[in-house]
Formats: structure tokens, sequence, C-alpha cells
């Protein structure tokens, strides 16, 4: 069952911003988008990297290692390397608070 599991506050990620947490065992990657928060596995598709490392453009995640680019709404590989796309997860703001859905 997907539970809300506290992954950071909005300090700690502001708007242009990524911020690398672990939930529960899950490596995440949050980004902050003119305010909307995202969350994906910290894991590039291509050779599983960290993508907390790279850089946020827009909704534009570009990993550093090797110049993929990913949709941080949805997740879809958007410039290769990287052809899979990388898992995503919901996320809530209460307050100054991000919250992700964890499965299990
Ligand atoms: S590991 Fe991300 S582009 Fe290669």
């Amino acid at each position: 069952m997907a539970e809300w599991r506290l992954a950071g506050t909005l300090d700690r990620c502001p708007p242009g911003n990524l911020l690398e947490t672990e939930v529960d065992g899950h490596r995440l990657v949050l980004a902050n988008v003119d305010g909307e928060v995202y969350a994906l596995l910290d894991r590039c598709s291509h050779q599983e990297f960290p993508l907390s490392d790279g850089e946020l453009d827009g909704t534009s995640l570009e990993c550093i290692y090797h110049g993929a680019t990913f949709d941080v709404c949805s997740g879809r590989a958007t410039g290769l390397p990287a052809i899979a796309p990388v898992k995503t997860y919901e996320v809530e703001v209460r307050d100054q608070e991000i919250y992700v859905q964890i499965d299990g």
C-alpha cells in the first residue's frame, strides 16, 4: 500500500533546484519547478548514476554524466543516450514540508 512519507522541506529545495534525499531506502531526487515539486528515482536510466548531480532547466533535468535529459513531470527520457523513463512519485506539499508517496 502506498504511503505518504516526508522527503524534504521547501527551504532545502527552492524553485529551480534539485534536492537529493532518501525515503525508506529509496533514493530520490526532488525538483522544484517554479514552486511545483516533482519527485523521481535518483538513478539515471542510462547508466544508473545519480540524477541529483545533474542540472534542472525548467522542467528538464540533464544528467551530468552523459547528457541525457528527462522531463521531471513525467519521468520521460527526452534526450539521448537515455531511452527508458525514470520512475516518478506523487508529491504533496503541506506547509513547508514535501511528502512523496512510496509504494510498499
Ligand atoms: S548515466 Fe545519465 S546519461 Fe549516462
